[in-house]
């Protein structure tokens, strides 16, 4: 409850700033934004110390980074946290996990890189709120 609560205040601020500089775009970053923040960003302010915002590193480090695909320093994948047994794993106390149970892995990878490297540091609109 209480992450949803952080969470909950951090969406707010975005919805009122994000809308200025990102509506021009189209495309499946939106939906990348809103598994980020309601997956990723959950458990990143709940056990990584806080949020992890796009804006602290560059595209080409975002996709090095999600190349890479060792996450937490090799701990896991961010592949395992998009796929589709980890959103089944959480998808019954979490809103995004439910409604994007059914998008295949690769889509939704896409999409988060969409959203990480147009809200990177030299993207199109660096994205502080996470
Ligand atoms: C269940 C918890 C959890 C989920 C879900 C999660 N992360 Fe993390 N993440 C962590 C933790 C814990 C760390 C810190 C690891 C450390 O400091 O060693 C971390 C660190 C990171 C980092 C900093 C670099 C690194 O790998 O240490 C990035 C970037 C990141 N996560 C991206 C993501 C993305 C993108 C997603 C969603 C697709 C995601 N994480 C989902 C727990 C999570």
């Amino acid at each position: 409850m209480r992450i949803q609560l952080n969470l909950y205040f951090g969406m707010v601020l975005c919805l009122i700033i994000l809308p200025l500089s990102a509506q021009s775009e189209e495309g499946d970053w939106k939906r990348g934004r809103v598994y980020f923040r309601m997956v990723c960003t959950a458990c990143h302010v709940d056990k990584a110390g806080g949020a992890i915002s796009p804006n602290t590193r560059s595209k080409a480090e975002w996709n090095a980074y999600l190349e890479a695909d060792k996450h937490a320093k090799g701990i896991n994948s961010v592949k395992y946290y998009v796929s589709k047994p980890y959103r089944a794993s959480i998808r019954a106390t979490n809103k995004a996990a439910e409604k994007f149970a059914d998008v295949p892995d690769q889509d939704l990878l896409d999409d988060i890189r969409a959203f990480m490297t147009k809200g990177a540091k030299d993207g199109d609109s660096p994205a502080s709120c996470s």
